[in-house]
């Protein structure tokens, strides 16, 4: 098969693995950088160039970087429209960057999480803060990952001026109740179908709220309780049955999401 990796960085761990598995199988691989992948868009003809030379794969795998998501969502559709299969579809990794609408959906699956506030003009700050109850206040912002752009703001006064910088630099962000119990602690868990296949505990360094790896938090082996994978399974379940809702009902004036 050819297949093409959609990769910034070929000495990336995660991407050298799968290039090394690839070539090992035997597939006719190549590393390709998507952001210096430009596109010709034209009646039934879509077209994607690379350094010049055209590109065409039976098969992409996308390793996309949150900072990249519109454009790198963008060369990934390109290859789909061009009858390529990909690992994961353009439509599933912007659903998957958008952590207001992942948020929105799990609340609507009726699991429990931390409350959430959204907001657009700075006067309406204290107002949405208030709607989320009483500090700390966890801020973040809303295309952040691996912990950065994810503050603990103490009061009232802390969490509005630090919104209000943000809201300086037209950053989205949202606001969340700060959940003490986890004391730095959560637990990851990877559901096919109706099944927890992997979990893990992650754990922040002392002194820090926030878990993630690439903030110095330890990862263990962690073997969840039954309530713990019901739980997970669960919000799986009610997100697949609103996209499943959505997809059903798109309306088929509007062009198709693939
Ligand atoms: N409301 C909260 N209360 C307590 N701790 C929190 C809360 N939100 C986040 N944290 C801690 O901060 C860490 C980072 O937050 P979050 O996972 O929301 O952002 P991210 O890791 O930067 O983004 P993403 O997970 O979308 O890649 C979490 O793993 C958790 O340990
Ligand atoms: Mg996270």
């Amino acid at each position: 098969m050819k297949l093409g990796i959609l990769s910034q960085d070929i000495n990336l761990y995660s991407t050298s693995r799968l290039y090394e598995t690839a070539k090992k199988r035997g597939h006719d691989t190549q590393v390709v950088s998507y952001l210096r992948c430009y596109m010709n868009i034209a009646k039934a003809n879509p077209r994607i160039f690379f350094r010049g030379d055209e590109l065409s794969f039976d098969s992409v795998i996308p390793r996309i970087a949150a900072t990249w998501t519109f454009y790198g969502a963008a060369v990934v559709r390109q290859f789909e429209l061009m009858g390529s299969l990909s690992a994961n579809s353009s439509a599933s990794i912007s659903r998957s960057r958008d952590k207001l609408r992942a948020l929105q959906l799990i609340g609507n699956s009726g699991v429990e999480m931390p409350v959430t506030g959204y907001v657009h003009f700075s006067r309406d700050i204290e107002a949405v803060l208030n709607t989320v109850g009483e500090p700390p206040f966890v801020i973040k912002l809303l295309e952040g990952t691996q912990g950065r752009g994810v503050v603990l703001t103490e009061t009232m006064e802390a969490a509005i001026s630090a919104i209000e910088t943000m809201k300086n630099i037209d950053a989205n962000i949202l606001i969340q109740e700060f959940i003490k119990e986890a004391d730095g602690e959560d637990i990851r868990a990877i559901v096919v179908g109706d099944k927890v296949v992997a979990s893990m505990k992650r754990k922040a360094k002392p002194g820090e709220f926030r878990s993630n790896v690439h903030l110095g938090g330890s990862v263990l082996n962690y073997e969840m309780t039954d309530e713990e994978k019901e739980c997970g399974i669960d919000v799986a379940e009610k997100i697949i049955e609103f996209l499943e809702y959505e997809i059903q009902n798109r309306d088929l004036s509007k062009p198709i999401d693939i």
